[in-house]
């Protein structure tokens, strides 16, 4: 299995910041801004009151009812809490869960391309097997078409990310339906990762569990605190579905890590279910480090940009600038660039390659706009500097 290149790259920015290099880190797959301090609190809280103990595997009742209010509230879909919400160490067990209790070995789960760098390894890891469908050369937008050609009498599942990491595409009601049309004709289920719902900034985002029964009976929604309410080190997710998916899905989870963390957990539902003002704010202020992330990009030669309409992430096509060298050192796809800009110009991107995408980087607008300035100016000086072929 390989390492997660995110992972790997952020350890790899650490480890220069400690030896006293300045990076510019347009790696972040995390907001800059801190826990809420009501949200600290509840967790503060719960410590002092001994509230420290084992709880249910999918999570303690009151959790389980956050997951259900903030799903009707924000999305409009209806999920009983005692049979249908799980609540899991972050949305990645969430997945987990999903595709080991789906997928056997030699089964197949269909996986449109860019996707979130653990999907296909998730899937290996119970010797199933990730069918890449590209969506590269239609703007990331996922073409029915390809779906159905891509299916076998072993696909068992689809992963749909909207919004997605790395693209930021958020898909349209007529979308979903035409994937949901897909999955109930060939009995699939869909894993639904909607961790980016809540951070939409063009158009209103819809929840594949809003499309009606047919398509809820067969989707599994996923979701987390972690990057709504700056909490990815919290371990706080969910998957919400019908008890059928659910159930097995929590049972597995009892035989893992079980419960997720008990002070996690309060903290959790103070997030879901307190004063929602501070986290509206911080989207406008994403969405504003969208527009000038954009504006700055556009002026970059080489960098060609699909504005993202979600979550916090610009994934330019720099494709034209492979076959350059830089220092007598050739840029031969998308490491080789995410390597020579970490050298030469001290920014940390991701390179396409992770998601699938070898003709593309991730640069992430989760930092200060002064510092998206700081890390645009150095890499518009570092492509100046490579000698195009
Ligand atoms: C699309 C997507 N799904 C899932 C996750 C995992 O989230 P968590 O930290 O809640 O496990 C991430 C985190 O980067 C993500 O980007």
């Amino acid at each position: 299995m390989a390492e997660s290149a995110t992972l790997a790259l952020d350890a790899k920015v650490q480890e220069l910041r400690r030896a006293g290099t300045d990076i510019v880190d347009f790696g972040a797959g995390q907001p800059d801004f801190p826990t809420p301090d009501p949200v600290k609190e509840a967790g503060e809280r719960a410590i002092r009151e001994n509230r420290t103990k084992y709880t249910a595997a999918a999570g303690l009742p009151e959790a389980r009812k956050a997951v259900e209010h903030h799903l009707h509230e924000d999305f409009g879909t209806k999920y009983d809490a005692g049979r249908e919400i799980l609540v899991t160490n972050g949305a990645k067990q969430a997945i987990f869960n999903a595709v080991q209790t789906l997928a056997d070995a030699g089964d197949e789960i269909l996986v449109p391309s860019p996707y979130w760098v653990s999907y296909p390894e998730q899937v290996r890891s119970c010797g199933a097997v990730p069918v890449v469908i590209p969506t590269e050369d239609s703007d990331f937008r996922l073409d029915p078409k390809r779906v159905e050609d891509a299916i076998t009498d072993r696909t068992r599942a689809i992963i749909l990310n909207s919004p997605s990491n790395p693209t930021g595409a958020v898909y349209t009601r007529d979308e979903l339906e035409a994937v949901a049309k897909i999955a109930e004709t060939h009995d699939l289920v869909v894993i639904a990762d909607e961790i980016y719902g809540r951070m939409v900034y063009d158009g209103t985002f819809v929840s594949f569990g809003a499309l009606g029964d047919a398509a809820r009976a067969r989707t599994v929604v996923i979701g987390a605190v972690s990057k709504t309410y700056s909490m990815t080190g919290w371990r706080f997710g969910w998957a919400a579905g019908p008890s059928e998916l659910i159930g097995p899905m929590s049972r597995l989870q009892s035989h893992s890590t079980s419960n997720a963390c008990t002070v996690s957990q309060y903290a959790a539902i103070e997030a879901l279910t307190g004063d929602q003002t501070e986290t509206e704010r911080r989207v406008v202020e994403f969405d504003r480090r969208r527009q000038h992330m954009l504006d700055r990009l556009a002026k970059i030669d080489g960098f060609d940009c699909i504005a993202p309409s979600g979550a916090f992430f610009v994934f330019p096509r720099v494709e034209r600038l492979f076959g350059g060298r830089i220092d007598g050192k050739s840029i031969d796809g998308s490491l080789a660039f995410a390597e020579a800009a970490l050298e030469h110009a001290k920014v940390a991107i991701v390179p396409g390659v992770a998601f699938g995408s070898d003709a593309f980087v991730r640069i992430s607008y989760a930092i200060s706009i002064d510092e998206i300035d700081r890390g645009v100016d150095r890499l518009a000086d570092f492509v100046g500097r490579i000698d195009r072929a």
